[in-house]
């Protein structure tokens, strides 16, 4: 069997009395959309934070590329090429939209004309053009997802972590989304993508996995996993699945 491309062996993440993530173990294939689930505070975004240097895992290690990365800083690993957006965006408000793509560039290179081309790549890719030189605070809150995304792909990830990236958004903008994530993927990025909104996880996923409290408690094709009744049970309660059953 090929190696994954990213190894998570049994990290977790405690805040004071809280153990946010519980030695969870999983991976990412080359070429995968791996979407990751589960109820609100379940450890999605601590997850992230630790395989992206934000947090440091208390256990374990992550392991990208057959090299270990724990330990190491948000900048290291992006470099290393592992890109993320985040689920709050924060733009630089004083910046253009295509000067805030530059700035994910800076990543791979010192070359400012090389940054300003592939700024403008990411520019069209996103079909931003419209809005490249406006003010980014300026910008929808859609197309601050947008450009939260353009400031990852300047990196030129190999992995892409996205944190709820429809959130909020209008189903033509959902779908608009969809469209792009697939996009992605067909340049050769692989993407592990947290959402909340079912039918685009369903329809991007080439396997979900579910955390509930820290633990991981489902790993499978997308319809295996919805209709798992643990997974249902973490969603809905006890109640729910007794009466469904
Ligand atoms: N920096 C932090 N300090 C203290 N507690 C945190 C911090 N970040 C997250 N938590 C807690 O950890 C748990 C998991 O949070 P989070 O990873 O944000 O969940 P999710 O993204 O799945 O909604 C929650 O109980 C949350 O309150
Ligand atoms: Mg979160």
């Amino acid at each position: 069997m090929t190696q994954p491309l990213l190894k998570v062996d049994r990290i977790s993440k405690r805040f004071g009395g809280n153990q946010a993530v519980k030695e969870t173990s999983f991976h990412v294939n080359k070429g995968e959309i791996l979407g990751l689930i589960g109820p609100n505070g379940a450890g999605k975004t601590t997850a992230f934070n630790m395989i992206a240097g934000y947090l440091e895992s208390d256990t374990g290690d992550v392991v990208f590329e057959g090299v270990s990365i724990k330990g190491r800083k948000p900048w290291d690993i992006c470099k290393a090429g592992i890109g993320r957006t985040f689920q709050l965006s924060k733009p630089f408000g004083d910046l253009s939209v295509r000067e805030n793509i530059m700035v994910g560039g800076f990543a791979r290179s010192a070359d400012r004309k090389r940054i300003a081309s592939r700024a403008d790549e990411v520019v069209d890719f996103l079909d931003m053009k419209d809005v490249a030189e406006m003010d980014a605070l300026d910008l929808t809150a859609f197309d601050r997802r947008k450009l939260e995304l353009g400031r990852a792909l300047a990196t030129e990830p190999k992995l892409l972590l996205m944190d709820e990236v429809v959130a909020g958004a209008t189903p033509s903008e959902a779908t608009e989304m969809v469209e792009l994530v697939k996009k992605i993927r067909d340049t050769g990025v692989s993407i592990l993508i947290v959402e909340h909104v079912m039918h685009v996880i369903m329809n991007l996923s080439d396997r979900v996995i579910v955390l509930d409290f820290g633990n991981l408690i489902a790993d499978g094709n997308p319809h295996e996993v919805v209709n798992d009744p643990d997974v249902m049970k973490a969603y809905f309660g006890e109640k729910y699945v007794q009466q469904s059953a």
